[in-house]
């Protein structure tokens, strides 16, 4: 089994080096990168391009460990107990009726390989990574209230995603083959916006690039758009019908595009870039 990207996905080389690397070690691929850079979409593209079905657990700031593994639902049984119908009273009998699976017992416990994406680990808090140490290493835990040991029929290809809000602990990461998906240059990204808009403009594309990448490249952005801002903002200019000469200045000095707010998605930002315009105005 060997992960070569898809027809919907653009993956560089180091990529599908990455996601094999972690194939052969059968260690999880810890995916690291700007927001919008492709990580959720890489895990979905892999599973798809590998035939397995994706479980998808996304984390909150609020997720607990122990809720992927299962969670026992006492207040369901503590209603049950107070209804006084026999069939209830049989179910409040045996406590497996209030357990619910997490999606790491049915990764474990499929018939088939599935894959298992852990979105946005660092939105947990610090000890979460650590709870799911065990798990993921030996493949198995064990349900105290029902003393069974739920174990991997077989190991699931694990990817694990971080928009780098959080450092994770070394532990953690000793058991990860770890990738950082790079901003994609300008030679991918043209790739990228290919199998989004394939056909778009040329010229109009051309020159969208430029000034992306010219805000982009502003320095002291709080927040740089990224690979899903470009694309927000060329379906934009599209629909919008824009002309191609509203993205070309000129005298080849910079002027705020149309559409702005699909790129810049703060005030602070948004006024750097135009005071950098002004600027450039006045200096002629
Ligand atoms: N390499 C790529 N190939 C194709 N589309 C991409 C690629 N990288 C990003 N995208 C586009 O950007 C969007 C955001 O990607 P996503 O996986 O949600 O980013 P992340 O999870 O890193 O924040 C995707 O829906 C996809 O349309
Ligand atoms: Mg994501």
């Amino acid at each position: 089994m060997k992960f070569q990207g898809s027809d919907n996905y653009i993956a560089t080389q180091d990529l599908m080096l990455a996601v094999n690397a972690a194939l052969t070690l059968k260690r999880p691929l810890l995916v690291k990168g700007e927001p919008g850079t492709g990580k959720t979409m890489l895990a979905e593209e892999v599973a798809a391009s590998l035939g397995m079905p994706l479980l998808q657990w996304h984390i909150k700031s609020t997720t607990k460990a122990q809720q992927g593994l299962y969670e026992y639902d006492a207040v369901s049984r503590l209603r049950d107990s107070q209804l006084s119908g026999a069939e209830e009273a049989a179910r409040v009998r045996d406590i497996r009726n209030y357990i619910v699976k997490g999606v790491l017992w049915q990764a474990f416990t499929s018939d088939a390989p599935v894959a298992l994406l852990i979105d946005e680990i660092d939105k947990a808090d610090i000890e979460f990574p650590n709870d799911l140490l065990r798990e993921i290493d030996r493949m198995e835990f064990y349900v105290y209230e029902t003393r069974e040991l739920v174990r991997a029929k077989h190991r699931p290809l694990v990817v694990i995603t971080s928009n780098n809000e959080k450092e994770l602990p070394d532990a953690f990461l000793r058991r990860c083959f770890f990738h950082y998906i790079k901003f994609p240059d300008a030679e991918t990204m043209q790739k990228i916006v290919d199998v989004h808009f394939p056909g778009l403009k040329k010229e109009l594309l051309a020159a969208a690039m430029k000034t992306f990448f010219e805000v982009r490249n502003l320095p002291g952005l709080k927040k740089k758009p990224s690979t899903s801002e470009l694309l927000d903002w060329l379906k934009l200019l599209v629909a919008e019908d824009i002309p191609l000469e509203a993205l070309q200045s000129q005298d080849d000095k910079v002027a705020v595009p149309p559409l702005v707010g699909a790129l810049l998605k703060n005030e602070q930002d948004l006024t750097l870039f135009e005071k950098l315009v002004f600027m450039q105005r006045h200096n002629r």
